[in-house]
């Protein structure tokens, strides 16, 4: 467990003006939700993720593909947002702007009270059509699953990307101009494997930003980070902002209990 902050990555955070936060897998996993590449547990166990979020894997099976995602919609729904989530929070109060981008589909940033969160995935508690009738509220219980879309009866579909899909050009050009003007950006909980949200680290370091990566294993990224913070989201964020501004009088931080 990280029990030191480097001392002059508190200066430059404390003087920062445009904060990105990209977030991945591993910063619900203390949530609750499981991450990609670690094991999955359950009735899931024998698939690869990569097999059910395809939309080849929802034409030749719809129902397997419907039923993984309420799986993970009831377990989103149990989820409760962690000390690291309300940090973040925190940290938007404190600097002059923050960018929240997340690969995350299960809207804890949001419940948590992150009032603008760029979403480059998409998100589960979303549907929409599978033809090009855009979302649609989730039927609550539908004689046929997946439901038909009520404009044009095609299948309704999670609102997320699969792998071979473009991610949402508003998001993503949102997510690249942000990167490209931060001057310091957090890489937390992500495995800094799958493009084009691996390359933001990239897009910032190229623009003369500092990167920083909280994750308790080494990325691809950890090479070419300024920091490397080496543990869990919900530990070490908290304690990034009690170094950083915990002697400034009369603005306290919130505690985990809040
Ligand atoms: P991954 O599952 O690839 O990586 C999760 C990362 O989080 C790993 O590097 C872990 O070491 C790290 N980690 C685990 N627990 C952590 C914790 N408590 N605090 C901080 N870090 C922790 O997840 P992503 O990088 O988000 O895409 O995966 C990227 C995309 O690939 C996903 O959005 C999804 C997936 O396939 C689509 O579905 C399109």
């Amino acid at each position: 467990m990280i029990s030191t902050i480097p001392g002059d990555l508190l200066g430059v955070l404390r003087s920062a003006r445009h904060v990105v936060v990209l977030t991945g897998a591993g910063f619900s996993a203390e949530s609750g939700v499981p991450t990609f590449r670690e094991a999955q547990t359950g009735l899931w166990a024998r698939f690869r993720p990569e097999e059910l979020a395809t939309p080849e894997a929802f034409a030749r099976h719809p129902r397997e593909v419907w039923d993984w995602y309420a799986w993970r919609r009831v377990l989103v729904a149990k989820a409760r947002p962690h000390a690291g989530h309300r940090a973040l929070v925190e940290l938007a109060r404190r600097v002059p702007t923050l960018t929240l981008i997340t690969q995350n589909v299960d809207g804890l940033h949001q419940r948590s009270g992150c009032r603008e969160v760029i979403e480059l995935h998409g998100n589960l508690t979303r549907v929409r059509c599978a033809g090009t009738c855009g979302t649609s509220p989730l039927p609550e219980s539908p004689d046929t699953l997946p439901p038909p879309c009520p404009c044009c009866g095609q299948p309704l579909r999670p609102d997320v990307v699969w792998f071979g899909e473009s991610l949402p050009a508003d998001a993503l050009a949102q997510a690249w101009q942000a990167a490209g003007a931060c001057d310091l950006l957090f890489s937390i909980g992500t495995s800094t494997l799958v493009y084009p949200a691996a390359a933001l680290p990239e897009v910032a370091l190229d623009a003369g930003a500092s990167v920083v990566e909280v994750n308790p294993d080494e990325t691809p990224l950890s090479r070419r980070a300024t920091w490397c913070l080496r543990g869990k989201a919900a530990s070490v964020l908290p304690l990034l902002l009690e170094r950083t501004w915990a002697q400034e009088k009369g603005k306290p931080l919130q505690s985990d209990d809040d």
